[in-house]
C-alpha cells in the first residue's frame, strides 16, 4: 500500500494527515502549542514547538493507522502564512517567530509602499499591498528594531518551510505561500529582485521557490530514524494553509470557489489569469495548481463571531446544552431561527478584531445596529449569523465585481455544518451552494499534492477529480434572495457611515 502525508502547521497545533492513494483517510492526529502575545497586538511562537508537535503527530499517526516505515512515497507540507522565522549562520533560530496575526508593523507597510513608490506600484510589482501580517514588514521591523538580531539573520523562512528544513536539510518554499511574504513577482512566480533592491534586502536571505507540487527534497536518514520511516521520502513543495485548503476542496477549475467559515472566513477563487484587485481589498497570490493563481478575500471573525456571541452572552444556552449532552451551537442555531429573516432591522457588523477585507481597517469594531423593544435573544444570534454571512458577500461581491467566473460554491468550516447557516449563506450570496466529501482542510490538501506530485496522479486536478465529491447541494430561495438583496446595501453602508467613528473610539481608547 502506498500512503501519502500531509502536515499542516497550524496556529494552534500541528496536524498530520495519512491518506491512501484514493483519499481514503487511514489516521490523523493533531499535537498543539501555546501562542505568545508578549506585548498587545503581537504574537509569536516558537519553531522548536512546531518541530516537536510535528514529530509527535507524525509518529501519533503511523501508529494509529498501522502504516509500514516503507510505506510512506510522499510527504507534503502546508501552515500558517506569513509567519517569519530567522535562522542564524549555524542554522539556529534567532528569536521566536513573528506571526501572521501580528500587528506591530504598521510603520513598516508604510515604509515599504513608499519604497515601492506607492500602493499602487506596490501592487504592479508583487499583486498585493503592504499589510502588517505579511512577511516582508517583519523583516524590516527586525532590521531596524533588532539590529543585532538582522545582522546575525542568514535565512528567513516560512512556518511550513522550516519543518522542511528540519526534515530535507533543504531551505525552500512553494509559489502560494511565498506569495504571501509580499516579497514573490506573483505574476512570474519567482522572487522580485526588484523589491528586493528597494527594500536593500539581500535575495540570498530567501529560500529556493518551487511550484507547489514539486518535489523539494527528501527525508534525512536521522530524521527517518527519529520519526519511524525510511530516508529519502520525497517531500513536494506543499502549499500556504488557503491554498492547501482549497485544494482539499478541490478548488482548481475557473468557476468553482469556496467559502470557508472557521473562526476567520474565506471566499477564495481559482483564476487562470493573474488578476489584481485595483483597491488592494482582495489577496492576489499563486495557486498551488502549476501555472495558476487565485484570489481570496479574508473577514477576521466569521465563526469567531458566534463564538463570541456563544462565550459572553450564550452562557444559558451553552449550559442548557450541557445538560442535554448537545453542541451549544446547536440551541444558539435553532434560538436564531426563531427570529424572521432579516431580524426585524437589527444589524451586526462581525468586526471583532478590526477587519481585513475589503475594509483593511484595524481601528473598525462589532456593535449592534437597530435594536428596537421588539428585538430579543433571538434576533440578536440570528444578526450575528446574517452579519458575518454578509461580510462572507463582501468578498465574494470583490470576485464577482474582478470578472471571475462563478458557477459552483463549496462551502465548508463550521457555517456549513447546520442546514440552516448553508441555506442562510445561499440566500444572501444569492446561488446555490454545496459541500462536498472531504472536511480535512489544508493537510488533506498537501497530502494529495503529495500523490500527484510523486506520481501517483498525473495531476493535482485529476487527483482532486479521483477524491472529492460533492454530497450536498442547498439551492436559493427566490424570496429569501430578494429581502436579503434589500439588506445587504443597508450592512455595506453601515461601516462607511461608522468608518470615522471607529477612528475616534481607537484614538480614545488609544489615549485613554
Ligand atoms: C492567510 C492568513 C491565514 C493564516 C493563518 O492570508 O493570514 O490563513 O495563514 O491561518
Amino acid at each position: 500500500m502506498s500512503v501519502y502525508l500531509g502536515i499542516d502547521v497550524g496556529t494552534s497545533g500541528t496536524k498530520t494527515l495519512a491518506i491512501n492513494v484514493d483519499g481514503t483517510i487511514l489516521a490523523s492526529a493533531t499535537a498543539i502549542y501555546p501562542l505568545s502575545n508578549p506585548k498587545p497586538g503581537w504574537s509569536e511562537q516558537n519553531p522548536e514547538d512546531w518541530w516537536k508537535a510535528t514529530i509527535q503527530s507524525v509518529r501519533e499517526v503511523l501508529k494509529k493507522g498501522g502504516i509500514a516505515p516503507d510505506a510512506v512515497k510522499g510527504i507534503g507540507l502546508s501552515g500558517q502564512m506569513h509567519g517569519s522565522v530567522f535562522l542564524d549562520e549555524n542554522h539556529e533560530v534567532i528569536r521566536p517567530a513573528i506571526l501572521w496575526n501580528d500587528g506591530r508593523t504598521t510603520e513598516q507597510c508604510h515604509e515599504i509602499e513608499s519604497a515601492a513608490g506607492g500602493r499602487e506600484e506596490l501592487i504592479d510589482l508583487v499583486a498585493n499591498p503592504a499589510l502588517e501580517g505579511f512577511t516582508a514588514p517583519k523583516i524590516l521591523w527586525l532590521r531596524q528594531h533588532e539590529p543585532e538580531n538582522f545582522e546575525r539573520t542568514r535565512q528567513v523562512l516560512l512556518p511550513k518551510d522550516y519543518i522542511r528544513f528540519r526534515l530535507t536539510g533543504e531551505f525552500a518554499t512553494e509559489v502560494s505561500d511565498a506569495s504571501g511574504t509580499l516579497l514573490l513577482d506573483v505574476k512570474n512566480r519567482k522572487w522580485s529582485d526588484r523589491l528586493l533592491e528597494l527594500l536593500q534586502l539581500d535575495s540570498a536571505l530567501l529560500p529556493k521557490v518551487y511550484e507547489s507540487i514539486e518535489v523539494s527534497g527528501q527525508l534525512s536518514p536521522a530524521v527517518a530514524d527519529q520519526l519511524g520511516m525510511t530516508a529519502g521520502v520525497p517531500v513536494v513543495g506543499g502549499g500556504g494553509d488557503q491554498a492547501a485548503g482549497a485544494i482539499g476542496n478541490g478548488i482548481v477549475e475557473s468557476g468553482v470557489i469556496s467559502a470557508t467559515m472557521g473562526t476567520s472566513g474565506v471566499v477564495f477563487a481559482h483564476s487562470d489569469e493573474v488578476q489584481t484587485d485595483p483597491a488592494g481589498r482582495a489577496h492576489t497570490f499563486c495557486h498551488a495548481v502549476p501555472g495558476k493563481w487565485h484570489i481570496m478575500g479574508c473577514i477576521l471573525s466569521a465563526g469567531g463571531s458566534l463564538q463570541w456571541y456563544r462565550n459572553h452572552l450564550g452562557g444559558v444556552e451553552s449550559l442548557a446544552a450541557e445538560a442535554m449532552g448537545v453542541d451549544p451551537y446547536t440551541l444558539i442555531t435553532a434560538q436564531a431561527e426563531q427570529a424572521p429573516r432579516g431580524s426585524e432591522g437589527l444589524f451586526f457588523l462581525p468586526y471583532l478584531t478590526g477587519e481585513r477585507t475589503p475594509h483593511c481597517d484595524a481601528n473598525a469594531r462589532a456593535c449592534w445596529i437597530g435594536l428596537s423593544l421588539r428585538h430579543g435573544k433571538s434576533h440578536m444570534a440570528r444578526s450575528v449569523i446574517e452579519g458575518a454571512t454578509y461580510a462572507m458577500r463582501d468578498c465574494l461581491e470583490i470576485i464577482r465585481e474582478l470578472g471571475v467566473p462563478i458557477s459552483e460554491i463549496r462551502v465548508s468550516g463550521g457555517g456549513a455544518r447546520s442546514k440552516f447557516w448553508r441555506q442562510m449563506q445561499a440566500n444572501i450570496y444569492g446561488q446555490e451552494v454545496c459541500s462536498i466529501n472531504a472536511e480535512e482542510g489544508p493537510a488533506y490538501g498537501v497530502a494529495l499534492l503529495a500523490a500527484a506530485g510523486t506520481g501517483a496522479y498525473s495531476s493535482i486536478e485529476e487527483a482532486c477529480r479521483s477524491t472529492i465529491r460533492i454530497v450536498n447541494r442547498v439551492p436559493s430561495e427566490t424570496q429569501a434572495v430578494d429581502e436579503y438583496n434589500r439588506a445587504y446595501p443597508v450592512f455595506r453602508q453601515l461601516y462607511q457611515s461608522l468608518k470615522g467613528d471607529f477612528a475616534t473610539i481607537a484614538n480614545l481608547v488609544g489615549n485613554s
